[in-house]
């Protein structure tokens, strides 16, 4: 079990996050919860105004990053990190009254309140600012990042005067000049500015990567002004003053239009034009304010998940849904993949994980199949690093890198970067969930065979014979349980190969039955011998799958069951977390895992394992896993249902929707949990809901927590939105749009039409 607290920075609102009682202190950590993104441009919720207390300024757009290298060391080992670059800061906004600058560090204020409105997408900050000669203004800010236009950010800043009539400077515009903050280092040459158009420009690009970001705006101000422009180095801005009357409100809007290039080309500033003149020659900022909330409206309808009696979960998942819908759209056109952060925060340097195929994917192909697809195109597209880096490692066919921008590795560990090939295996089991959920066989075929094969290429030349056993499997890994590395015949990565071999040879034979054509191009253009495909047969027959023949618990790897013991329970509170306390050796030494890997592969693969097999695996590795990464309590959960522990899954479950909230792990100030949100909705959906979508047709067998007097979630499956609906009696079920669709709940199939279904729930076991 696990035992962190949690600390309470927002109102409890089943629609909204609410700060309400402001703290100086705690400014970060609410700067990454009210984090706006639409995928391609993510901002951190600092304030827009001046603030000179403790804050991070942060906006980050996919795909514009920085690198650096280290000295080269042995072969095969990464000497380069790639990290996203703190993008332009586009709320830039200093508001001076009475000779005085606001400032809520220093300034007078009073009925201060912020609110993140997840229904409509709307950040809102308002609050009423005394100043010294005694002048009352209340302003409000207002933001989002469009959902609907890629690359379009608005801000809307309303003054009102409240005891007499005064003059109000205010200046607004875009600055490249904050630093990243984890390198302390600012990383962007300014190419041009320009002031020539019917908005303000300025263009700057990375130092190393020459990424290009060009950053435009134009206000609309409900009220003349003297006007003029501001400038420095890598900043510009206008400058608009106004007499503003007693109770008369004066609003500023602005839409800023963020572009970026993957590299300096003669047509920057043309190809920019275009898109601006196109942006701000067809939308106000009201329309796309009522076209992003149309979005959400829309969204919320096909996705919405709600809880009955239980409201901090309630909001916690609406949260969780919120995030993920707007760290990764599918709407993007660069080729990105989703980094552990999204774009809230530095740390983990903008770089995606296997996270995003075995965590994110899952929850993307039930609620918005182009992000789903998105992903897995972003592997596509970086096939050819992953070819690059399994040569750097003396293998043939690709190797994915564990951590990764733009597709080559960024991971300087190498006992991550070489020995982990969990992403490799994730993206083929990426391609085959993927498969099964939608049956999109043109993707499949067009995209992912290719994928597949240099995978399999490379789990073949990665795994060995065994000497004593005969048996093919995988020496000196780490498998998904960091805590364990150099490992052999680690059960998971053994598993995975095994199940990818089997899947690309039944996908291969799919192909050659359905388009003999394309068959015949690809294994072309790959170069595929019938010959690797029966060795892959081969391996996938012969592989090493260790378990012991009386307790059918499977042994994590090779020698883990000699292991010496550690009571998770006897541990101090004061060390935990481990990796932080414990000498990084001496983590290595013991039975205790980080985050499941055996259960993993029981989730992934539902149907491969019997019950009794599930339960006396889940009873071991329970007792051995102290839950050190965010992606661990929600896979103990979802099985603790499966087996009919009860308990178990709503205390795991406890910490998943409101772990950054609640800010359990201390370190919600860096960014947000992205795969830890996703594992929060897998949580209700795959946990209470039952769902296993690993077969066709998928499988529902809910289940309700004791304390909820209903819940209720909606998946879009086969062209339809499917609500599903449980309560202490019943599972009931109706189709919302689309075709009808077969679904299996409790083992028995149901055609899902408009017409409600009820079942009565079973208890599990
Ligand atoms: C986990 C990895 C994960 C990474 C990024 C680590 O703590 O152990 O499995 O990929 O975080 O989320």
């Amino acid at each position: 079990m696990i035992n962190k607290k949690g600390s309470r920075y927002v109102k409890v609102d089943p629609w909204c996050i609410i700060e309400e009682n402001f703290d100086k202190s705690n400014m970060r950590v609410l700067e990454s919860l009210f984090t706006v993104s639409n995928g391609y441009i993510g901002t951190r919720g600092y304030f827009d105004e001046l603030f000179t207390g403790d804050t991070h300024i942060g906006t980050y757009v996919a795909g514009v990053f920085e690198e650096i290298y280290e000295k080269p060391s042995y072969k095969g080992v990464p000497n380069r990190t790639q990290f996203i670059v703190n993008n332009v800061n586009w709320l830039y906004t200093r508001i001076i009254a009475d000779g005085e600058e606001l400032d809520l560090n220093h300034s007078n204020f009073s009925e201060y309140k912020r609110v993140l409105d997840l229904k409509k997408g709307i950040l809102t900050r308002e609050f009423i600012w005394h100043t010294k000669k005694g002048l009352n203004l209340k302003l409000k800010f207002e933001r989002f990042i469009s959902m609907t236009q890629n690359n379009v950010c608005c801000q809307k800043i309303e003054i009102t005067l409240l005891n007499r009539s005064g003059k109000v400077k205010i200046i607004s515009g875009v600055d490249f000049s904050h630093k990243h903050r984890i390198y302390d280092t600012n990383y962007w040459e300014r190419l041009f500015k320009s002031n020539e158009n019917d908005y303000i420009s300025i263009g700057c690009k990375t130092i190393k990567t020459n990424k290009i970001s060009i950053a435009n705006f134009k206000i609309e101000a409900s009220k003349t002004c003297e006007q003029g422009i501001v400038e420095g180095e890598k900043i510009i801005s206008k400058e608009m003053v106004f007499d503003i009357e007693e109770n008369e409100t004066v609003e500023i809007e602005k839409v800023v239009v963020i572009n970026s290039f993957d590299r300096l080309n003669e047509n920057l500033q043309s190809e920019n034009g275009k898109l601006c003149q196109s942006v701000f020659g067809q939308y106000s900022y009201s329309k796309l304010k009522q076209e992003h909330e149309r979005f959400w409206e829309r969204m919320w309808e096909e996705v919405d998940i709600e809880i009955g009696q239980d409201s901090e979960n309630q909001q916690g998942i609406r949260f969780c849904i919120f995030q993920m819908l707007q760290a990764y759209s599918g709407m993007q056109q660069v080729v990105a993949g989703i980094g552990a952060k999204g774009l809230s925060g530095e740390v983990y340097n903008g770089n995606s994980f296997w996270d995003s195929e075995v965590y994110c994917l899952p929850f993307y192909l039930f609620t918005n199949i182009d992000a789903a697809k998105k992903l897995l195109e972003f592997r596509y597209y970086t096939l050819p690093q992953a070819q690059q880096r399994a040569k750097e490692l003396d293998l043939k066919g690709a190797f994915y890198p564990i951590a990764t921008i733009d597709g080559t590795e960024s991971c300087t560990l190498w006992q991550h970067a070489n020995l982990q090939l969990q992403v490799s295996t994730a993206v083929a089991y990426g391609l085959y969930h993927y498969y099964i959920v939608t049956k999109d066989e043109k993707f499949l075929f067009e995209k992912g065979t290719e994928i597949l094969i240099e995978v399999c290429r490379m789990l073949e030349s990665r795994c060995q014979l065994g000497q004593k056993d005969g048996k093919y499997g995988f020496f000196g890994v780490m498998g998904p349980d960091e805590f364990h590395m150099m490992v052999n015949n680690d059960f998971y990565t053994n598993y995975m190969a095994k199940k990818t071999f089997e899947f690309t040879i039944e996908g291969l034979k799919m192909l050659k039955t359905k388009d003999e054509k394309l068959y015949n191009e690809i294994t072309r253009k790959t170069e595929l011998e019938s010959s690797e495909i029966e060795r892959w047969a081969d391996i996938a027959k012969n592989m090493n799958i260790i378990q012991d023949p009386q307790s059918k618990v499977f042994e994590q790897h090779e020698g883990y069951f000699n292991l010496p013991h550690i009571e998770l329970s006897t541990i101090p509170e004061d060390q935990i977390p481990i990796y932080k306390n414990w000498a990084y050796d001496r983590i290595f030494r013991y039975d205790m895992i980080k985050q499941p890997a055996v259960l993993l592969c029981m989730l992934l693969f539902s149907c491969d394992f019997t019950f009794e097999e599930k339960k006396a695996n889940y009873d071991y590795y329970d007792l051995r896993c102290i839950h050190e990464s965010s992606l661990s309590p929600s896979i103990h959960s979802i099985l603790a249902c499966e087996l009919g522990y009860y308990d178990k899954a709503y205390e795991y479950f406890r910490y998943a929707t409101r772990l950054d909230l609640d800010n359990y792990n201390r370190n919600t100030e860096e960014g947000l949990h992205i795969t830890s949100l996703a594992a929060a909705w897998l949580n209700i959906v795959y946990g209470f809901g039952g769902m296993r979508s690993d077969t066709v047709p998928i499988k529902l067998a809910p289940i309700i927590p004791d304390n909820w007097s209903y819940y209720s979630f909606r998946i879009k499956y086969n062209r339809a939105v499917l609500k599903i609906v449980v309560d202490p009696q019943y599972v009931t079920i109706k189709k919302l749009k689309g075709a009808d669709v077969e679904l299996m709940v409790y083992d028995k199939t149901y055609t899902i039409t408009e017409d409600e279904i009820k079942i009565p729930i079973k208890k599990r076991r």
